[in-house]
């Protein structure tokens, strides 16, 4: 009773900020996003008598005890639904720093849903494991499927799940992300849900969403990159502008993250067909075309105050795979 799987994180380019359902995890309105290909979390779940408690280790990190329970209450999930009582041993690790806004919430908790279903021997399929993810952290459930995602806000448990829209090699974008810290923040998204409300523009930022969905959908059937950015950077600012005009207010950015967001106008004007978009954090995603990585790389190289860049392509979703981590 023991399976590992290798989960992505993604990247929102409509985003997930605000709950109808804070237990159930439900969102306020729909998201997309695309699955990262070199931001990973790999996780290893083995069930068996011979654990007197659920162990979870988290290497390269101390694992706080409010963290630790998030992750036990999500291996008391799977064992409801498999009809078992033994105990786990969960051990897990990112290839990238946690808690700064690269969604580790979203690789961590579709990794361990994957390999924890595995390992209690139930067969779900791929909704049901979206499902299954969603109630770890709502942003998981968009990296079970492969590619460029949708997730329905849906009205119950049932109909809140993501589906692939378009395969990975559906658009010839990257993901440059920009890495400017790699301290874990002081507010979590979890936490930073429960505040939407507070913010005098939160209604307004719903009320434009279904338009607003509508478009970038037909933006990405249309392989319209320009359209797509355009809508995904805007995006960004508006989810930012409810964080930071929340109470308490949530200022995820640092005077990095401006730095970028300046640059990336500049360069458009310059020619160069890039967006930015930005999750919970200071570190910016940028979004351009594969034949444009190498004039984006060198641009960004000069800009003070980078401490890590990832090159993403879109990616496959959270997969089984055979090497365990113990
Ligand atoms: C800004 O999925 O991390 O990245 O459900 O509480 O775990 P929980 O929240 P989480 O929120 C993600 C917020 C976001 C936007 C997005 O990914 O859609």
């Amino acid at each position: 009773m023991k399976a590992t799987a290798k989960a992505p994180a993604n990247i929102a380019f409509i985003k997930y900020w605000g709950r109808k359902n804070e237990i159930l995890r439900l969102p306020a309105n729909d998201s997309i996003s695309m699955n990262l290909s070199e931001v990973f979390t790999i996780t290893t779940v083995e069930f068996s008598e011979g654990y007197e408690k659920d162990e979870v280790e988290h290497i390269g990190k101390e694992m706080d005890k409010k963290e630790e329970k998030r992750i036990i209450d999500h291996l008391d999930r799977i064992r409801n639904l498999a009809k078992i009582k033994t105990f786990a041993k969960v051990l897990t690790k990112n290839n990238f720093p946690t808690g700064t806004g690269i969604a580790s919430s979203a690789s961590g908790f579709a990794a361990l849903t994957v390999a924890g279903v595995e390992a209690s021997g139930l067969k779900l399929n791929e909704r049901q494991l979206s499902i299954l993810a969603r109630q770890g952290s709502g942003s998981a459930c968009r990296s079970v499927p492969d590619g460029f995602v949708e997730w329905k806000s849906g009205s119950s448990s049932n109909s809140s799940y993501a589906h692939t829209l378009f395969p990975p090699g559906w658009l010839n974008i990257v993901d440059i992300l920009a890495i400017v810290e790699k301290k874990t923040k002081k507010i979590s998204s979890s936490e930073g849900h429960t505040l939407t409300g507070s913010s005098p523009f939160y209604k307004a930022r719903i009320s434009g969403m279904k338009d607003k969905l509508k478009k970038i959908k037909q933006a990405l059937l249309n392989k319209d990159f320009k359209t797509f950015g355009e809508i995904s950077e805007a995006e960004a600012v508006n989810m930012h502008t409810v964080m930071m005009t929340s109470c308490p207010a949530i200022y995820y950015w640092t005077p990095e993250t401006m730095r970028i967001i300046l640059s990336v106008a500049e360069w458009r004007e310059e020619g160069l067909p890039i967006y930015f978009t930005i999750d919970a954090g200071p570190n910016v995603h940028l979004i351009t075309l594969f034949e444009d990585i190498d004039k984006t790389i060198r641009r960004l190289k000069k800009i003070e105050g980078i401490k890590g860049i990832i090159i993403n392509k879109p990616a496959e979703g959270t997969k089984t795979i055979n090497t365990h981590l113990f």
